[in-house]
């Protein structure tokens, strides 16, 4: 019997090596033929230990599974899909999961990561395989057509970014992947390269061949430990098998690349500081222009794209443009991978085509607070994203909305928080992560933001409130059009966004921060 544990660092953190230990441990004393298969997390995260057995129906759910409850499992007879209290039916059945449209995720949670048989069999390298058949202006084409915008944060149409870097003479280019993910509430990157590496490695291939470069560079943080060795062991593997190397899948092709990780600093996800980072230089943000495209990694042509924009490109060249494109509202093309996060029962992750409104993710996927308080506000795009009161729920998931309504979709990431939240903390929350994580080039940022703080205490303080609010709205119209980057430039949303729909939390009777 096949029984799949996640190995998902998600899963790790509640107990998965030890719950594979103890089913391991159960079937040896049982004298039971088990094989345990470690796949990546079906990012269904408030079920982890999300524990599978395969059947002659298909793979059923136990979750969350603590080691404690393992003997019980087999008392019950999981082994043949039995029930429990923790059984819940069919994988593939569960709501969750089977209302997704599952494009940039299909596999993860299905295969083994570090299998390329298993890759293989669920269409792995098709895309690359019709990739290498095509000119490489085809395979731009194809990318720009399917309205794949980049899923980094600021929606830039990834085919113009490429047709950028293939129209650009050089000896040199490079493909750099934007692993940085710091996004509060964020986790989709992660979850792809623990969960399928080899879509990511697949991706940047076709980039490479796409764009003539042929080094490629994985930029991640090192707080994701379990990311870096699994990807580290696929691309061995890639290379092993002639995926990577002097002749990429035995085509004309060579293109190789590694992981590096980033000593932690926020603003390294921006794309310049990035590429600094990566030379060996201390993470500040370079002036553009010149862009990346022209001018990015030891100054030759560069494309600096996101893990979920490389991840999409595989299905795009097996499936078609069209198929991925009539996905989706409007300009907002394909499937989205959501990450519910925060005061949510149901937090993990949700890929769907765009177009949901941000009230049925939070109530009918979200199910609502755990704390089953009221939800009070809601910050899309991470920490430099807008709240969003209950009355802007109706607003779809899709770039365009999103910013007439005051906000950006960012990386996908949604924190969710009940009426417990002081708003005024959090605002000041937002000057103070960027005073801290300011990379000091740019004065509206750097001083602007210790400013902020300080403003944003006196309004609390009640000192000279109105006054005061004026003068942060002031500072944000400074820090918003003078910064020279989104950390600067982005830091007066959620700022803005909290006194604007909040102001109660902004009157002179709120107590102290602290
Ligand atoms: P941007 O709008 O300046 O650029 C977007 C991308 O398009 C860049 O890669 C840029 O080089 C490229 N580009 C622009 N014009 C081009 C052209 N004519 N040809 C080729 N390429 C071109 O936005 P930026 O500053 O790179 O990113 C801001 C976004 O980052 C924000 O919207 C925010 O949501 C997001 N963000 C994401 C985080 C994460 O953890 N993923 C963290 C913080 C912010
Ligand atoms: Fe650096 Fe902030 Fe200016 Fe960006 S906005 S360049 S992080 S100082």
């Amino acid at each position: 019997v096949t029984v799949f544990v996640p190995r998902d660092a998600a899963a790790l953190a509640v107990g998965a090596d030890k719950v594979a230990a103890s089913i391991e441990h159960e079937a040896n004393a049982r004298n039971l033929d088990v094989t345990i298969v470690r796949n990546g997390t079906r990012g269904l995260l408030w079920l982890e230990v999300l524990v599978e057995v395969r059947t002659e129906h298909g793979r059923v759910a136990y979750g969350p599974v603590k080691p404690s409850d393992v003997a019980g499992l087999f008392d019950a007879g999981f082994l043949s899909g039995a029930d429990h209290p923790l059984c819940h039916g069919l994988t593939k059945e569960i709501p969750y999961l089977k209302n997704q449209t599952r494009l940039t995720f299909a596999r993860c949670g299905i295969t083994d990561p570090l299998s390329l048989d298993d890759y293989k069999h669920y269409q792995g390298l098709t895309g690359l395989t019709k990739a290498i058949a095509m000119s490489s202006a085809d395979i731009v084409k194809q990318v720009t057509d399917s309205g794949l915008r980049g899923r980094g944060g600021a929606g830039f149409p990834t085919g113009v970014k490429w047709k950028t870097v293939a129209d650009a003479k050089a000896d040199q280019k490079y493909i750099v992947c934007n692993a940085d993910e710091g996004d509060s509430g964020t986790f989709a990157d992660r979850m792809i390269m623990e969960g399928d590496p080899f879509v990511l490695i697949e991706g940047m291939a076709i980039a490479a061949i796409a764009v003539g470069a042929s080094k490629g560079y994985i930029y991640t943080r090192s707080e994701y430990p379990h990311a870096i060795a699994v990807m580290q062991d696929a691309i061995k593997i890639a290379r092993r098998e002639g995926i990577l190397g002097a002749s990429v899948m035995g085509s004309a092709y060579a293109f190789d690349m590694e992981v590096r990780a980033g000593a932690g600093a926020y603003v390294c996800g921006e794309e310049t500081s990035l590429l600094n980072s990566l030379e060996g230089k201390r993470g500040v943000v370079r002036a553009k222009p010149p862009l990346p495209a022209l001018e990015g990694l030891f100054g030759k042509p560069t494309v600096v794209n996101n893990v979920m924009s490389l991840a999409s490109v595989p299905v795009i060249m097996d499936r078609g443009a069209q198929f991925y494109r009539d996905f989706g509202v409007g300009r907002s093309h394909g499937t989205i991978p959501i990450q519910l996060a925060g005061n949510l029962k149901h937090g993990g992750l949700y890929e769907t085509a765009f177009g949901l409104t941000l009230g049925a993710l939070i109530h009918d996927i979200g199910g609502g607070t755990i704390s089953g308080r009221p939800v009070k506000a809601v910050q899309v795009g991470g920490p430099l994203g807008a709240y969003f009161p209950p009355s802007l729920f109706d607003t779809v998931f899709d770039y365009e909305a999103f910013t007439a309504a005051g906000g950006l979709i960012g990386h996908a990431g949604v924190v969710v928080f009940d009426d417990s939240v002081d708003m005024l903390k959090q605002a000041r929350f937002a000057m103070e992560f960027c005073a801290v994580e300011s990379c000091g080039k740019c004065t509206p940022c750097r001083i602007g933001s210790t400013r902020g703080v300080e403003t944003v205490d006196r309004i609390a303080q009640g000192v000279e409130p109105e006054k005061n609010k004026a003068l942060l709205e002031d500072l944000c119209n400074t820090m918003k059009f003078g910064s020279l980057c989104a950390l600067g430039g982005f830091t007066p949303y959620p700022v803005m966004s909290a006194m604007t729909h909040f102001p109660d939390d902004f009157a002179p009777t709120t107590p102290l921060v602290e």
